[in-house]
């Protein structure tokens, strides 16, 4: 930036009307001077009552802007006003260093004003997608049964707490939402439980009814109410979470294999009846990952834990388990525009498990 600044003393013929009109014609530069950001007028620095020394100080984008306002047909006139009892003491230019901005208001977030609603947003993968959402520019609104173990530190985030078993809960904390924050441009169903390991003849019907209401019902009723205002605003992004056990069978938990199946397919089912309003549903599939889930899985293992572990992570091309962020990652691809032709489609994130 260039600025420009211009001592003027005015002699006594300078009244307080030619000087109001003055100031008033420079003030009307801006706006029609090319590359004029700015302008302004301090007056009296001699202090003396019939001569008046006066300081223009403008800011410009180029240096041949200002040379642009020194012919200006509307700063010509201006100066002629006050002549001959004007003289220019003093001209000097400055090259002035832009303000410095932050590498967060540079780059806009990948997901930068839209909003989105995570539910098991209190949970390891969700809360990592909660924060990462946030902190790449979207509103986020946190659902889960349970507050979040600690405050967010990422601005634009609230939580509020819901069962999303219960139509009743969800419908009121989606209209909540639309009330208050606004239709949502992204919804992740996170929200999630790996239930008792058990074979199926031994499994009873109560456990058959909780982990399909949570899982299925729960994802199901989720889109349920938040899918029309997607519909009327022609626009959304949904992720169901998913797992490597929605796509493998295995001995340990069935019912939860049987759930992330039937989330994998409401997936793809929901993605070829919204793709003609504009919304796009994709399901996540993480591998055994580094989080509570994962370690009450080992732990219910009949194998026990250690080798349930080494029978998940051995065999892998990468042998270990995922750490949270590195699942959040695909959600946010996913949730972004990033992926505006991907629609039904399964984002395996799992070290190669499903792959050999
Ligand atoms: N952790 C893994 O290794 C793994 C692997 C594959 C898939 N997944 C899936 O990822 C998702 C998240 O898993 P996680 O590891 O973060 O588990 P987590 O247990 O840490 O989080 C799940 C969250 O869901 C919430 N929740 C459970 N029932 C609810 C209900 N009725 N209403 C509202 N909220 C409810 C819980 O309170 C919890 O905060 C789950 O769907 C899970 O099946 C996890």
């Amino acid at each position: 930036m260039i600025r420009h600044v211009v001592l003027f003393r005015f002699e006594d013929s300078f009244t307080p009307a030619i000087e109001h009109d003055w100031r008033a014609g420079l003030d009307g530069l801006v706006g029609h001077v090319p590359g004029l950001r700015s302008l302004s007028v301090g007056r009296d620095l001699s202090g003396q009552a019939r001569s008046w020394d006066c300081t223009i100080v403008a800011d410009f984008d180029t240096a041949a802007d200002v040379a642009g306002y020194a012919g200006h047909p509307l700063h010509t006139p201006l100066i002629a006003l006050s002549s001959p009892h004007t003289r220019q003491i003093a001209s000097v230019d400055f090259d002035v260093p832009e303000p410095a901005t932050t590498h967060a208001e540079q780059r806009k977030g990948r997901v930068h004003g839209k909003i989105a609603i995570v539910t098991g947003g209190s949970g390891d993968l969700g809360s990592a997608c909660v924060r990462l959402l946030a902190r790449e520019g979207a509103v986020v609104v946190s659902l889960d049964v349970t507050p979040p173990a600690e405050p967010w530190h990422e601005p634009g985030i609230t939580s509020l707490e819901l069962d999303i078993t219960d139509p009743e809960q969800v419908e009121r904390a989606v209209a909540r939402v639309l009330e208050t924050v606004g239709v949502p441009d992204i919804l992740v169903n996170a929200a999630g439980i790996i239930g008792r390991a058990a074979p199926s003849h031994e499994s009873t019907l109560a456990e058959f009814d909780r982990i399909f209401n949570v899982n299925v019902k729960g994802t199901w009723l989720m889109t349920k109410y938040v899918v029309p205002a997607m519909i009327a605003a022609s626009r959304g992004s949904i992720v169901n979470f998913s797992s490597i056990h929605g796509i493998t069978g295995g001995r340990s938990v069935p019912l939860y294999h049987a759930t992330k199946g039937a989330v994998r397919l409401l997936t793809k089912s929901d993605a070829a009846t919204y793709g003609e309003h504009g919304i796009r549903v994709n399901s996540i599939h993480p591998g055994s990952m580094n989080t509570r889930m994962s370690r009450t899985a080992a732990d219910m293992s009949a194998v026990g834990p250690e080798a349930y572990y080494r029978q998940l992570v051995e065999g892998n091309p990468l042998r270990r388990q995922g750490e949270p962020d590195e699942i959040a990652y695909g959600v946010l691809y996913l949730a972004s525009d990033e992926s505006r032709f991907s629609t039904g489609s399964e984002l395996v994130i799992d070290g190669g498990y499903t792959a050999v």
